[in-house]
């Protein structure tokens, strides 16, 4: 089947994500079960889950990375399967395990990666000069990926998937084992790019983070998409009373375990931690 043509005048109006039964399996296991998904442009969806949800799994699949075992994913209208290079090309990612190429400089990767996409020179140096010194990398331009930071890497696989100017942002764990101050970075260029109407799916533990900077939320818990919906109405469904006793909307986290059930229970204490009987 052919996508539509380039020229038709209802793109503008094609979800920015959309998938439909989009499931992987590994072996026997399925990681992620039948995920349908539609994302509109300009929003900032958090995709939040515990650890082995099928997030990741998720984002390889909507980023070209990871073939389905079965279902669909569009990207800004394009079918992954069959017009993949259309929906790349518009597509930024900072996957979970960043592939930097640890022997090149940050100005060489990005010129790399500009290059990659097919960028012109001029608007690719303009670009390159503009995230380094985001970085704040400007004034070491000879110093290697190999001795960056954790949170130094972090900025420029960020600044590695912006440079082509992407409408979709794709971000796996972008706050993990990073300081408060490249995550404020981070988050202030994440609400900049919001600004300009790009779609970013985000992945992350951290929802203090999610719950500041996301417009929706969707949840997947073992594999399965359990709520999706704005973050005011996530947490206008149900008032809970606060400590001093006025009642308030669900945090975040309220609406999270209650959804994925926290198989721990609060009170578990470990034995020889004092419990004694
Ligand atoms: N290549 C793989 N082979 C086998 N199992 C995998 C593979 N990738 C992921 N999984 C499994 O699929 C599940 C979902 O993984 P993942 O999507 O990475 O979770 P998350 O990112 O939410 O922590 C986990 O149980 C993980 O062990
Ligand atoms: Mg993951």
């Amino acid at each position: 089947m052919l996508g539509h043509p380039m020229g038709n005048p209802t793109r503008g109006q094609d979800p920015a994500i959309q998938t439909r039964g989009l499931s992987r399996s590994f072996g026997s296991f399925v990681a992620v079960n039948q995920l349908s998904l539609t994302v509109a442009p300009g929003t900032f969806l958090g995709f939040l889950g515990a650890n082995g949800a099928g997030k990741s799994t998720t984002i390889k699949m909507l980023t070209g990375l990871l073939r389905p075992s079965a279902g669909q994913a569009q990207v800004l209208g394009h079918d992954l399967a069959s017009d993949g290079v259309a929906a790349k090309q518009q597509v930024g990612v900072v996957p979970e395990e960043l592939a930097l190429h640890d022997r090149l400089k940050g100005s060489e990767y990005l010129t790399f990666v500009g290059r990659m996409y097919g960028m012109q020179r001029d608007v690719l140096q303009t670009r390159r000069g503009e995230l380094l010194d985001w970085m704040d990398l400007a004034g070491e331009p000879e110093r290697l990926i190999v001795d960056y930071s954790h949170g130094m890497k972090k900025k420029l696989a960020l600044a590695g998937a912006l440079i082509h100017d992407p409408r979709v942002l794709f971000l796996d764990e972008p706050f993990e084992g990073i300081d408060v101050i490249a995550s404020r970075q981070i988050r202030g260029l994440l609400q900049t790019l919001l600004g300009r109407g790009v779609t970013i799916f985000l992945t992350s533990h951290v929802l203090e983070v999610v719950e500041k900077l996301c417009t929706h939320i969707a949840i997947i818990h073992r594999g399965e998409l359990v709520a999706h919906d704005s973050l005011e109405a996530l947490s206008a469904g149900v008032l809970v009373q606060g400590a001093d006793g006025e009642t308030r909307p669900r945090t975040l986290e309220e609406i999270f375990l209650g959804l994925v059930q926290a198989e721990t229970s609060e009170t578990q204490t470990l034995s020889w931690l004092g419990n004694d009987e």
